[in-house]
């Protein structure tokens, strides 16, 4: 759970109620407030920020009793909930914001980073109100410490990929550990919150993992091989071939074909009436949860 100052606590399932009882809240963005800046740019600041963010000029957008919607032309604007059909009706269509269990999701994954091309996909994510699971290396944390804690501040959810990309079903369990605690504490150490899921690199996995691992494992049902064709249209056509309802969509931000296709893939899922919704959010909402030795591959 999240204080209104950022701390993140994690709290047992029958102490949520009490600690939603005294401010604290379940989901990170419930804490975050779209602003926008005097040239018309959303930012998304802690509401303990928001005061200061008012003296430096930002103004409040009509937040929390309006949707975030976009036009074909490239238009956004705030719609109140009571005007959404409407103007879906138009063909425009709804950016990301609060979930809605009964409405479709999918979850986008990005795994290897961070790194340099991470931060332009956050750009994407933040400008439709969007959020993504980035699967890290261990190894790279400490390289783009300001791009995971970006990512965390915007809702999005860091997993573990192990620190050096290890063959996790070739190691001991010792080992396997190590790699995934020394990545937990790699994004701790820069985003103060730990990852509860994982990722075996190469999707390999076998008991031995399940068990030492200590998290989830997370698998995906759309491959877009986006490693292997490095070109934008494709990923975006894999994307448009594959996702439905409850997908677990596969990239990695290591490439830059994979970037550019960032924001193509995000409107149209967006227009397609999916939310898009980290890996745990999913979860929750089509699993119950996910649960420690077990692999996920979707949320259908
Ligand atoms: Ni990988």
């Amino acid at each position: 759970m999240y204080a209104p100052d950022g701390r993140t606590l994690s709290v047992a399932e029958s102490e949520v109620a009490l600690y939603g009882s005294v401010g604290w809240y379940e989901h990170i963005y419930d804490v975050v407030v779209p602003m926008y800046d005097t040239r018309g740019n959303i930012k998304r600041v802690y509401t303990d920020n928001a005061p200061q963010k008012l003296k430096e000029g930002y103004t409040y957008a009509k937040s929390e009793t309006t949707e975030l919607m976009f036009s074909d032309d490239g238009r956004f604007i705030y719609v109140p909930h009571a005007q959404v059909g409407a103007y879906l009706s138009v063909n425009w269509y709804r950016g990301g914001g609060k979930l809605d269990p009964s409405r479709p999701m999918v979850a986008i994954t990005y795994d290897d980073g961070p790194a340099k091309y991470t931060d332009s996909i956050l750009d994407c994510l933040e400008k439709y109100n969007a959020r993504a699971t980035f699967f890290v290396q261990g190894n790279s944390v400490s390289k783009y410490p300001g791009v995971v804690k970006r990512a965390v501040s915007i809702g999005c959810e860091i997993g573990n990929h192990t620190k050096t990309h290890a063959n996790l079903s070739k190691l001991t369990a010792a080992q396997i550990s190590a790699q995934l605690s020394d990545t937990n504490n790699a994004v701790y150490n820069v985003a103060g919150i730990y990852p509860k899921l994982f990722r075996p690199p190469y999707g390999a996995y076998n008991k031995t993992v399940l068990e030492a691992a200590k998290m989830p494992a997370i698998m995906w049902s759309v491959d877009t091989l986006d490693w292997k064709t490095r070109n934008a249209t494709k990923t975006l056509e894999s994307v448009k071939k594959s996702t439905r309802d409850g997908s677990i969509i596969l990239m990695h931000d290591i490439h830059a074909p994979t970037a550019d296709a960032a924001e193509s893939v995000i409107k149209y899922l967006l227009k397609q009436g999916y939310q898009l919704v980290t890996v745990s959010e999913l979860l929750s909402c089509r699993k119950g949860g996910a649960e420690v030795g077990k692999s996920y591959s979707n949320g259908y």
